[in-house]
């Protein structure tokens, strides 16, 4: 079965748009690109097309690549000051000659709607619903929470521990239960710990990484890779296989991605509802 994080994104476009009707204002996501990677312009543009449809203000802060930290930082000192602004983001990933670390933390946490800042990061370690969760991982706990798929005693296997979906996901299954194996590109053999979980988790980027042998028994397969070969897009897991083995699976491109934008959208909303 295909797990269709495209409806229940429009599910979640529905709430939100009633929400935003009843207000007086209209909550504005803010975004900080800098150069022109065409991944990263359409991720943009993606985000600019479903803020709009759901009638969010979007605002764009397009710098130039070579722009310096210290321009960049005091950027977001004004967009944390900006009270039109709702919420914003500083899309990823940054050219090398600017410390993202740095960055991050310079964003307002209560205005940090990717959930990256190490307030809101640690708020998911310690199971606070205070702060913003990292969109896809909240997006994927949607997906569960759509499918009454319940974490709880569950075995987990995730692929991939960067800042923003592997380690935050891995904590959200723990949160909810789960035991959870997460791996990266040093472990040994994946195999040992794919073939006996119930649900994987694949963020690496590596296309088609998830291969038949690899899966000794029906498993729910959510597919947060993304990698372009000679111009064709590709996840980790081979959809067409993974739904003619029987298992159910986030295809890609289009599956998830949507849920990202669609919690991003949601956290922008809720911190204009928040703001003080
Ligand atoms: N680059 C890849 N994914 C993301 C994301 O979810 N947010 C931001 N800011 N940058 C990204």
């Amino acid at each position: 079965m295909i797990l269709d994080g495209r409806t229940i994104a429009q599910e979640i476009y529905a709430d939100i748009s009633a929400r935003i009707s009843q207000l007086w204002d209209k909550p504005k996501l803010g975004a900080i690109l800098l150069g022109n990677s065409s991944e990263s312009l359409r991720y943009i543009g993606q985000k600019r097309k479903f803020a709009q449809k759901i009638w969010m203000d979007f605002e764009l802060s397009h710098f130039p690549e070579n722009i310096g930290e210290e321009e960049l930082l005091s950027h977001i000192q004004q967009l944390n000051q900006d009270k039109s602004i709702s919420g914003y983001i500083v899309q990823l990933p940054l050219p090398d000659h600017i410390d993202s670390q740095k960055i991050i933390r310079a964003i307002d946490p209560k205005k940090d709607v990717d959930g990256f800042h190490p307030e809101n990061q640690g708020k998911v370690l310690i199971w606070d619903a205070s702060g913003f969760l990292p969109c896809t991982p909240a997006g994927v706990m949607k997906i569960f929470e759509h499918y009454n798929i319940s974490l709880a005693g569950k075995r987990i296997c995730i692929l991939g521990q960067s800042n923003i979906a592997g380690k935050p996901m891995a904590q959200l299954c723990i949160n909810a239960g789960a035991t959870v194996t997460s791996c990266n590109s040093l472990t040994p053999d994946i195999s040992v710990y794919t073939q006996h979980s119930d649900i994987i988790i694949s963020a690496t980027g590596v296309p088609h990484l998830i291969t038949p042998e690899k899966l000794w028994k029906k498993t729910i397969l959510i597919d947060i890779g993304f990698s372009v070969k000679n111009g064709e897009i590709f996840g980790d897991i081979d959809t067409l296989w993974a739904l003619s083995a029987g298992h159910d699976v986030t295809p890609v491109p289009g599956w998830v991605g949507p849920m990202t934008v669609a919690m991003l959208l949601s956290n922008t909303l809720t911190a204009h509802e928040k703001r003080s």
